[in-house]
């Protein structure tokens, strides 16, 4: 019998996906919403039992319906890099509706932030959103809320985000990258993510109140490129743009400038230490890669 029902917002994509999942393997009731309920990912999750409604985010009445009976929220919103501050727009919303439905617990999956990395422009333009709701999450009156705060998603390097992400990669098996070889990754599997989700969703008074840095293992990027090119035998490899070359790059792939903020990441190495703290799984990315091998076999599969 469920105890909870549990809204768990971009469920048709990365975490959300992974949180639905393994609440559903608890045999939680799970609801969410999709723009497109003939997706592959939105039929698999009714495959496994989540109540999937058809709905964007601006249509409050179809969120209001999605969101009746739930008492717990995982909130994710999606970045608009055109529109900044649509994602704070469309978190407070959510907020509103979850609490007007009696949502009682919010576990806010924001993104990992330090004061250097705050400090950068691209940074202040494009994260300012994740700020604003981790405030709107805290001040929400929520009995119970946690905030989560993953690194660089191992899931980066697959599709569908590396043909978002890396431009080219998945058909050439090339990476044009702004971080440099020995740039220190934060890695994060989202089956971690959402073992952290759910870990705050069954101990709320334990989680209550934290905010709770993720991070699975720390890899260097060109380790990265060549677990990948081993556990898969593909041809996966890097090439590292100079300075003034990703000047210029950036007009034609804007993820670039985000890609270069990263370079400062590396003096956090061994983050994962603070996620393992707190009795959190640390997948590390060869045994992620092993996991994926499929996925990776399709996104890799001309190369
Ligand atoms: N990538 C990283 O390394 C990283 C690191 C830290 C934090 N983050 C944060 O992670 C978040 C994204 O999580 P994710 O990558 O797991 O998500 P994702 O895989 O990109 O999935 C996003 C989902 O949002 C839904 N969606 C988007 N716009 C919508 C709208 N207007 N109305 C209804 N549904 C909408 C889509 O569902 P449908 O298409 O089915 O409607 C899609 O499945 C972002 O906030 C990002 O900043 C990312």
């Amino acid at each position: 019998m469920a105890s909870h029902k549990v809204f768990v917002c971009t469920a048709t994509g990365t975490q959300g996906g992974a949180v639905a999942r393994q609440l559903r393997a608890l045999g939680w009731e799970v609801n969410t919403t999709t723009r497109n309920p003939n997706s592959a990912a939105a039929q698999a999750l009714t495959s496994i039992g989540v109540n999937v409604y058809q709905a964007d985010w601006a249509a409050t009445s179809y969120l209001e319906t999605a969101m009746a009976g739930c008492d717990q929220l995982f909130l994710n919103m999606v970045p608009d890099f055109a529109n900044p501050t649509n994602e704070a727009t469309q978190g407070k919303h959510m907020l509103d509706i979850a609490k007007a439905a009696g949502v009682t617990h919010v576990v806010y999956s924001s993104a990992f932030s330090t004061p250097e990395l705050d400090a950068i422009p691209f940074v202040q333009h494009a994260f300012s959103s994740k700020g604003v709701l981790e405030a709107a999450v805290r001040e929400g009156g929520f009995r119970h809320w946690t905030i989560i705060c993953p690194g660089y998603f191992m899931a980066n390097f697959l599709a569908p985000k590396a043909q978002r992400l890396y431009p080219g990669a998945a058909e050439t098996g090339e990476f044009t990258l702004a971080m440099r070889p020995d740039t220190a990754l934060l890695m994060v599997d989202h089956e971690d993510i959402a073992a952290a989700a759910v870990a705050a969703f069954r101990e709320p008074e334990r989680f209550h109140g934290h905010k709770v840095d993720l991070t699975s293992e720390t890899v260097s990027v060109e380790r990265a490129i060549e677990t990948m090119r081993r556990c898969t035998g593909r041809n996966i490899r890097a090439r590292y743009l100079a300075d003034d070359e990703v000047e210029a790059a950036k007009a034609d792939n804007p993820m670039l400038a985000m890609d270069g903020i990263l370079r400062v990441m590396s003096k956090w190495a061994g983050a994962e230490a603070d996620t393992g703290a707190w009795g959190l799984p640390t997948t590390t990315f060869e045994a992620f890669v092993e996991r994926e091998r499929q996925v990776f076999e399709e996104t890799f599969r001309n190369v």
